[in-house]
């Protein structure tokens, strides 16, 4: 789809390398030959001019706070749909019939169990072993139980890595909870709802019954679709560039649950609950305010601000209305911590500083009161987000394996260290 050409005069000489142009968004420059022409790389740290793949899954306009998934607003897909239908939108690009979706519920509800030999796995690690840790483990082991599945060559094998991943996830980020807190494994319910189960497994115990609560069941449902995926974030573009080596999908995903954990991206729900619980008032907020703008202080105000988003996230706008939906229906009427989130986002809102650099509250801003009304620990924050991004993150594996232009992902560098020395012996050192 090369509309123009851009130009570029290097050393005399003239060159000219292709734009093109995508369906919606900004136009790139194709400079895939710029190395083979000019014996030059580009640089670009953070990859914030860099589109790495072609993709056609799901869209975000920064500046106008959209997100797209196949062409659908995450609105409406949040208000209307449930998660196993975004997903089954994400895998094959199109909204399923309601035969599609029966087919599919039943694909992944027949998955859930965890092949049993793996649940002794959870013993060898300590029981104060953040669960993000465990879940990385976990998910890597499915690779030694799942033999077959996966030969990434094999469409079938594909599609069937992928659904166990959608339905075992929960399983294993439950497992992973009960065992940090000590609780016997509960196994899962197919007669429930995928998050109805999740629920079910994290939060009943043997020796009673338990019923989901169908209004937190559906907020945690839209929890998981607000999450299920963001284009080429870190997390996804480390599973793109882990599976164009060839390594089996549940090693991929274990590669992307390793990045998500970290603050800066999936990890940031946990901290910006621990920073409302630290502020612990609404007049400590300037305090913290000050903090945030001052460049000889590395602390920022957790939940704001996106290498994409230049406008408010549209999911915290769904987030906001689905902590208020938990809260009213749990009987909340005083949360410290939403008080202080509350006048956090107006003060910063109005603040010149957040104004120009554009810093908006992102989805991790009100994620961790919703999840902690929910009953979950601020350690299981990130797993939920894992749980709910496997879809996201095997939707674009799978993109990445069928396309014919794929290649083994090789970015270079800019070397600035010795030139070549001759060895010295450590006698003369
Ligand atoms: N608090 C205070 N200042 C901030 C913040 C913040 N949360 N975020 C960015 N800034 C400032 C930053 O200091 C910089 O200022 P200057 O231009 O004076 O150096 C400017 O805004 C641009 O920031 P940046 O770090 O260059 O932007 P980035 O695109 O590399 O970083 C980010 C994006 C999300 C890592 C960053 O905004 C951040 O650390 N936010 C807090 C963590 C967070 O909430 N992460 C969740 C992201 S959404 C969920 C997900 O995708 O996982």
């Amino acid at each position: 789809m090369a509309n123009s050409t851009a130009k570029l005069e290097l050393g005399g000489e003239n060159r000219e390398y292709e734009i093109l142009e995508g369906t919606v968004g900004p136009d790139v420059i194709n400079i895939s030959s710029l190395y083979k022409d000019t014996g030059m790389f580009t640089y670009d740290p953070g990859f914030t001019s860099t589109a790495s793949c072609e993709s056609k899954i799901t869209y975000i306009d920064g500046d106008e706070g959209t997100l797209l998934h196949r062409g659908y607003p995450i609105e409406q897909l949040a208000d209307h749909g449930d998660f196993l239908e975004v997903c089954y939108l994400l895998l094959y690009g199109e909204l399923p019939t309601k035969a599609q979706k029966e087919d599919f519920d039943y694909r992944v509800t027949r998955h859930t169990m965890l092949h049993e030999q793996m649940s002794r796995f959870f013993t060898g690690f300590r029981r104060d072993a953040h669960p993000m840790a465990v879940m990385c483990g976990m998910v890597g082991a499915l690779s030694a139980f799942y033999h077959d599945s996966t030969d990434i060559s094999d469409p079938h094998q594909r599609m069937v890595a992928s659904i166990r991943m959608i339905a075992k996830m929960p399983t294993i980020a439950a497992m992973a909870y009960k065992y940090h807190i000590g609780q016997p494994f509960i196994y899962p319910r197919n007669e429930l709802s995928y998050a109805a189960n999740f629920l079910h497994m994290c939060f009943a115990v043997p020796c009673e019954e338990y019923h989901v609560n169908p209004v937190l069941a559906r907020a945690m449902d839209r929890i998981f679709i607000l999450h299920a995926d963001h284009e080429q974030n870190a997390s996804t573009s480390t599973v793109r560039l882990a599976g164009s080596s060839g390594a089996n999908p549940f090693a991929c995903i274990a590669a992307g649950i390793a990045c998500l954990w970290g603050p800066a991206h999936g990890g940031a729900n946990e901290a910006a609950l621990n920073m409302l619980a630290e502020i612990g008032t609404v007049d400590r907020i300037p305090e913290y305010i000050d903090r945030a703008k001052d460049r000889d202080d590395p602390f920022r105000l957790m939940g704001f601000g996106h290498r994409v988003y230049k406008n408010y996230d549209p999911r915290a706008k769904i987030m906001q209305k689905t902590t208020h939906e938990v809260l009213g229906e749990l009987g909340i009427k005083d949360d410290p911590q939403l008080d202080v989130a509350l006048e956090l986002e107006r003060i910063a809102l109005t603040d010149e500083y957040f104004i120009e650099k554009k810093l908006y509250p992102n989805i991790d801003f009100y994620s961790g009161i919703t999840l902690r009304a929910l009953g979950f620990p601020t350690t299981m924050f990130t797993v939920l987000f894992a749980l709910a991004r496997t879809v996201g993150w095997i939707a674009q594996w799978k993109e990445m394996i069928e396309d014919p232009n794929q290649k083994i992902g090789r970015p270079r560098q800019l070397y600035t260290g010795a030139t070549q020395r001759d060895y010295v012996s450590i006698a003369n050192r």
